[in-house]
């Protein structure tokens, strides 16, 4: 009884990780300003479910500082020294989406870095709700 019929350790090649997946804490440095703000460019479109899953990732990793509408007044941001920005009114609203892009990946001084915890997709995701929102808030005030 000393070979079961299981799958002995290793016998199947491990799995790759798919390209952003890994963790890269401590490998990748930062990216530099100027990678952000003109060399990227979000590669997805604002599909339904592109904003959807955007929204849900939004809503549970952005929400609690930055609230559910953006503005900065989520639930913890009176905790923070450093205050979290107004992605929909602020000057946010004219920064290029590869800088949201980087400040997701990256962090802030209190803000923290998404880069092992989301993959590169999921970020532009995210992105496309933020500017999702950014149009919504602009439409109810040129109503107003
Ligand atoms: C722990 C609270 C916290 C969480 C969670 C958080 N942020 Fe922030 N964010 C901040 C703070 C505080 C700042 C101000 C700058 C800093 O910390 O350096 C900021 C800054 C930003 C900026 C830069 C705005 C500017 O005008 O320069 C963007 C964009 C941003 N956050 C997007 C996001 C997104 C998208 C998420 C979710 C993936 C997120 N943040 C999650 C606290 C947070």
């Amino acid at each position: 009884m000393y070979r079961g019929p299981a799958i002995q350790p290793l016998e199947v090649a491990p799995r790759v990780m798919p390209t952003g997946t890994m963790p890269v804490k401590g490998g990748l440095p930062p990216m530099s300003r100027e990678e952000m703000t003109i060399k990227l460019k979000n590669p997805l479109q604002p599909t339904a479910p592109n904003l959807k899953h955007g929204k849900f990732l939004f809503m549970t990793d952005c929400a609690p500082c930055h609230g559910d509408n953006g503005r900065g007044t989520g639930p913890v941001a009176h905790l923070l020294r450093t205050k979290p920005a107004d992605l929909v009114m602020g000057l946010s609203k004219a920064l290029p989406d590869g800088y949201i892009y980087g400040t997701i990946r990256d962090g802030g001084i209190a803000m923290p870095s998404y880069d092992d915890i989301m993959s590169s997709h999921e970020r532009w995701q995210v992105v496309l709700f933020v500017r999702h929102l950014q149009q919504q808030a602009a439409q109810k005030t040129a109503s107003k």
